[in-house]
């Protein structure tokens, strides 16, 4: 019996009918319990346990310093919270690209100590036997190409991607290398609208852009960035929904009015 009761869950399937029906699939990521409770119960169809938490949670400046233990310490929280969602985590940096077995072992980690449903790493023909052998063990895939964070010593910096035509036909030929693979998805990052239409087109599998434009099969955004928690992050690419940094601090700042005039607690908050 499912902890959860009847609610029908997403599945990896379930993003491929809807590629299949035209529907676009909706993905925030999410690291925590209370954030991904709310975001299940709105009816987002995937969470992504991303590890822009090194960013947004942490306070790193890139994603590389995450570790696999607190990736799966993010992963267990938000799996305890979404009863609908299909939860993807993402792997870190260094717990994938030293070898196959090594790839397989964190993975293998990730689901079994998170309860997640599938994993996502960066990369193409490079990680492309990694991919092989964790989907071998059962273990879905989400594949990212494009800007791909955790490689951002060697790009040197976060402008958009694959605007010529030999990257751009790379990145199309290691799209196709992880679909055929077993890939049951793949995110494309900051790359031109054509191209993120052009790999959508050439692919069966759905691709979910971030900055990809909008003929790809589904959308992604960082929580913080939708929610406008970030502050100085304007990349064309992001919509805010709410302004919660000014919302919180003006928050915060009356709750510090109010203590320090002791007009908090009042009559009926106290026992
Ligand atoms: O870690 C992350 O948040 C991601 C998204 C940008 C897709 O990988």
């Amino acid at each position: 019996m499912s902890v959860h009761g009847d609610i029908k869950r997403v599945t990896t399937h379930t993003l491929q009918s809807m590629k299949q029906n035209g529907e676009k699939i909706s993905m925030l990521t999410a690291y925590d319990f209370s954030m991904a409770t709310i975001f299940d119960d709105a009816g987002i169809d995937v969470l992504l346990v991303g590890d822009s938490a090194s960013n947004v949670m942490a306070g790193h400046e890139t994603t590389l310093p995450i570790t696999l233990d607190q990736m799966i310490y993010h992963a267990q929280s938000v799996v305890r919270a979404a009863g609908r969602c299909l939860i993807v985590v993402d792997m870190p940096f260094g717990s994938y690209q030293g070898n196959s077995k090594e790839a397989l072992n964190s993975a293998i980690r990730i689901m079994k100590e998170s309860g997640a449903h599938a994993i996502k790493l960066e990369g193409g023909s490079e990680v492309i036997d990694s991919v092989k052998r964790i989907i071998s063990a059962g273990v879905p895939v989400m594949g990212h190409l494009g800007l791909t964070p955790q490689s951002i010593y060697k790009f040197g910096t976060y402008v958009v991607r694959a605007k010529e035509e030999e990257e751009a036909e790379q990145l199309v030929q290691n799209a196709l290398l992880l679909q055929e693979a077993g890939c049951f998805a793949l995110v494309l990052e900051k790359i031109p609208a054509t191209l993120g239409k052009r790999v959508a087109e050439a692919l069966k599998i759905p691709v979910i852009g971030i900055g990809a434009g909008v003929h790809v099969d589904g959308q992604v955004l960082v929580m913080h960035d939708m929610l406008g928690i970030t502050k100085n992050f304007s990349p064309r690419f992001l919509r805010r929904y709410l302004n919660l940094y000014d919302e919180i601090k003006g928050a915060t700042a009356r709750y510090i009015e109010d203590v320090k005039a002791k007009d908090f607690p009042n009559d009926k908050e106290q026992y």
